[in-house]
C-alpha cells in the first residue's frame, strides 16, 4: 500500500515514516523544511528513511504542489505537516499558521474530494492537538467537550479539524482527526520543553519554567502517537476526532525531578511569568480511542524520558 506522510522531516512525521517503512508500506514523504527550526535537524530526522528504497521524498510546500499528480496511487494520507508551536503563533506570524495549518489542509482535502474519482482515499488522518481544548476545567477531557482554544495555534488546528469534518460530511473523504497531547521522545522539536530542559541540564544552563511549574500535562511518547496513526488506517469512524494521550498527568516540576534522577545531575531552575496561550492543565480521556481504535498508551513517562535523554546524549548536539 502506498501512503503519503506530510511533514515527514519533522519530529512526529519522521518517526511515523520509519514505522510505515518498517511495516512494508511504500511511503511518499512531503516536507517544505519550514525554517521554524534548523534544516540540519530535519535532514538528520530523514536519514534512516532515505536509505529505504520504498521511500520517495518531495521537498516542497503543500501549497505549491500539483496535488492531483502527487496523490496518484496514494491510499492513505497522514497529514502531519503544520507550523507547530503555541507561543510563536501571535502577531504577524499567524500568517504562517494560516498557510500551513489551514490552507494547506484545505488544499489536500479538496484534492482528495476532487481529483480521486472512483478510487477514493482509504483514510485521511489529520494530526490535531489538545490545544483545541484551551483552558478547560473538565479533566480528563472528553472529545465532546466544547473546543475553546486560547492560542492562535489552537485556532488553526481546530480549523483544520473542522475542514476534515466538512470534507467527510459533504464529499465523503474518510477523515479522522487525532488530538495529540504533548508529544515527547527522541527528535523532539528543539523549541519544546523536554528538549530544552535536557539540553540545559547537560550544558549546565538554567532551565526556565513559565509559571510555578505546577501546571500539568498529559505527555505522550512518540511511539504511542505513531501507533495511533497506524490504528487509524482502518479503525475508528470517519468524520470523528479522537484524543491520543499518554494516559497520565504530571506536573512540570515533577518532570524536572525525574530528569535529575535519570541524568544524575542537578537542574538549576528559574521561574518566569506564564506565557499567553499556554493552558494550565491537559489530561486526555482516551476511552473513545481505546474503544474505537484499540489504542493503548504503552510507554510510561519514566521510560519515555530515559529514551529521550539517551537520544539527546548521542544525537542532539548537531
Ligand atoms: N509535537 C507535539 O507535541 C504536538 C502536539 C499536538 C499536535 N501536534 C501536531 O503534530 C504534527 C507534527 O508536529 P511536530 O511536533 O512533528 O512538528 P514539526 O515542526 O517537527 O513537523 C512539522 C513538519 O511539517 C513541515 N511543514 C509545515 N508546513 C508545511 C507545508 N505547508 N508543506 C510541507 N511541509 C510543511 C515542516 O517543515 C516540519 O518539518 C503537527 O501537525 C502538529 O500540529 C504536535
Amino acid at each position: 500500500m502506498k501512503v503519503l506522510v506530510t511533514g515527514c522531516a519533522g519530529f512526529v512525521g519522521s518517526h511515523l515514516t520509519e514505522r510505515l517503512l518498517n511495516d512494508g508500506f511504500e511511503v511518499l514523504g512531503i516536507d517544505s523544511f519550514l525554517d521554524y527550526y534548523s534544516e540540519k535537524i530535519k535532514e538528520a530526522n530523514l536519514k534512516n528513511a532515505r536509505k529505504n528504497p520504498r521511500f520517495e521524498f518531495i521537498k516542497a510546500d503543500i501549497l505549491e504542489l500539483e496535488l492531483k499528480d502527487v496523490l496518484e496511487g496514494v491510499d492513505c494520507i497522514f497529514h502531519q505537516a503544520a507550523q507547530a508551536g503555541v507561543r510563536s503563533s501571535w502577531g504577524d506570524s499567524f500568517q504562517i499558521y494560516t498557510n500551513s495549518n489551514i490552507l494547506a489542509t484545505q488544499r489536500l482535502l479538496e484534492a482528495c474530494a476532487r481529483d480521486r474519482g472512483e478510487r477514493g482515499i482509504r483514510r485521511f488522518v489529520y494530526a490535531s492537538s489538545s490545544s483545541v481544548y484551551g483552558d478547560t476545567k473538565s479533566l480528563p477531557t472528553c472529545e465532546h467537550e466544547l473546543p475553546r482554544p486560547i492560542s492562535p495555534y489552537g485556532v488553526s488546528k481546530l480549523a483544520g479539524e473542522h475542514l476534515c469534518y466538512l470534507y467527510w460530511k459533504n464529499f465523503g473523504v474518510p477523515t479522522i482527526a487525532l488530538r495529540y497531547f504533548t508529544v515527547y521522545g527522541p527528535r523532539q522539536r528543539p523549541d519544546m520543553a523536554f528538549y530544552k530542559f535536557i539540553d540545559a541540564i547537560f550544558n549546565s544552563r538554567k532551565i526556565t519554567i513559565y509559571g510555578d511549574g505546577n501546571q500539568t500535562r498529559d505527555f505522550t511518547f512518540v511511539s504511542d502517537i505513531v501507533e495511533a496513526n497506524i490504528l487509524a488506517i482502518d479503525g475508528g469512524e470517519d468524520g470523528n476526532v479522537y484524543n491520543i494521550g499518554g494516559g497520565s498527568r504530571i506536573s512540570v516540576n515533577r518532570i524536572i525531578d525525574i530528569l535529575e534522577k535519570i541524568t544524575g545531575k542537578n537542574a538549576v531552575v528559574e521561574h518566569t511569568k506564564t506565557q499567553k496561550g499556554d493552558v494550565k492543565d491537559t489530561y486526555a480521556d482516551i476511552s473513545k480511542a481505546e474503544a474505537d481504535l484499540g489504542y493503548k498508551s504503552r510507554v510510561s513517562i519514566e521510560e519515555g524520558l530515559k529514551k529521550q535523554v539517551m537520544w539527546h546524549r548521542e544525537h542532539a548536539q548537531i
